[in-house]
């Protein structure tokens, strides 16, 4: 018994050395310690020996149990460490690169111009309010005499959206932020003196033109307010805006239905490839008196002036970009050059 007991040991010893990898040492370990295996067998056949030979027979297989799982352990361990050495080896990191950082994010120049707009005007009394991208036909249109069938109203081709106004109208996506002027005349007393900023949509897509873009429109409403006003204000604003009153501005005559006079402003690039050119900015002129009387106003009482200004275009004219549709591309080369 104590030959074949040796004979078992060393054969499992002998197995498990050479077992190359965890899977082939428990098939190994099943060969010896298994419900068939040898020493397993061995176990089965005390029944047979008579009690003083069990005892003696019993302590001795479990003798060789114990340093075969002994042996098993340590090879499993071994092959363990084995192959951790082997992952250490091949995922070899260079830990003298640098590290990734985090990106910081930063604010969308055309955001970035919206902010400053809105501290440049906060800072000289008017407030900032905020109205609905999809409009009605009457904020959009005839609140601002431009009525139905108007050939100024294809100036400002637009998408329309599902849905009806009170009166079955269309609803639309506004074409200017013009509406705000209706909206906030109608709900607050003179003197009014507000900015609206916002998104503004039109079918229109060129270097200079873009189907989403941003206005700002600005409205100041009391008893004597003057085109004068509008040329001091309009102008002080665009020198603190570009930190230079050396600007090459024009007020240029134009017609829009809810203004008279109107003016457009056009301001010329100092920087960039369009150095020199002219790029227009913005609509304004003295509110049309049909209008203030749609603000709920007395027009013999009540005058002031609008502009709307497109903010792209003035993010254009402060950095020199040649080209709107940049703007939306969102190509990180482009937005990376504006952190500050
Ligand atoms: N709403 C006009 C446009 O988008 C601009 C404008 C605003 C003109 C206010 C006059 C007064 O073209």
């Amino acid at each position: 018994m104590q030959a074949e007991l040796d004979r078992i040991v060393s054969e499992a010893l002998a197995s498990f050395t050479q077992a190359p990898d965890a899977p082939r040492l428990e098939q190994d370990k099943a060969r010896f310690l298994g419900k068939t295996g040898s020493l397993t067998e061995l176990l089965k056949s005390l029944g047979k020996l008579d009690p003083s030979a069990r005892k003696e027979a019993g302590a001795a297989i479990n003798a060789a149990k114990a340093l075969i799982e002994g042996a098993l352990d340590a090879r499993r361990r071994a092959i363990a460490d084995e192959a951790l050495q082997a992952r250490l080896a091949q995922e070899t990191i260079d830990v003298t690169l640098p590290g990734r950082g985090r990106g910081r994010g930063t604010v969308h120049p055309v955001v970035r111009t919206q902010q400053r707009v809105e501290d440049i005007f906060r800072s000289i009394g008017f407030d900032i309010a905020d109205g609905p991208e999809i409009e009605t036909d009457w904020y959009n249109f005839t609140a601002l005499n431009n009525p139905e069938n108007h050939p100024a109203r294809s100036m400002q081709d637009t998408f329309y959206v599902d849905g009806q106004d009170a009166e079955g109208k269309p609803l639309l996506l506004r074409t200017h932020t013009s509406p705000m002027q209706v909206r906030y005349a109608r709900t607050h007393r003179p003197p009014i003196k507000v900015i609206a900023p916002g998104r503004t949509y039109r079918v229109d897509s060129d270097a200079t033109h873009s189907p989403m873009f941003n206005q700002v429109e600005g409205l100041w409403i009391d008893e004597d307010i003057s085109f004068a006003h509008l040329k001091g204000v309009y102008t002080n604003f665009l020198q603190t805006f570009f930190e230079t009153d050396q600007l090459k501005v024009r007020f240029r005559p134009s017609y829009f239905p809810f203004t008279e006079p109107s003016a457009e402003v056009d301001m010329a690039f100092e920087s960039g490839p369009l150095k020199g050119r002219w790029l227009e900015i913005s609509g304004a002129g003295q509110v049309h008196p049909t209008v203030i009387r749609n603000f709920g106003l007395d027009p013999e009482r009540y005058i002031g002036f609008a502009f709307g200004s497109g903010l792209e275009r003035l993010t254009m004219l402060r950095y020199g970009i040649a080209d709107l549709r940049l703007f939306f591309e969102n190509d990180l080369r482009f937005l990376q050059q504006f952190q500050y």
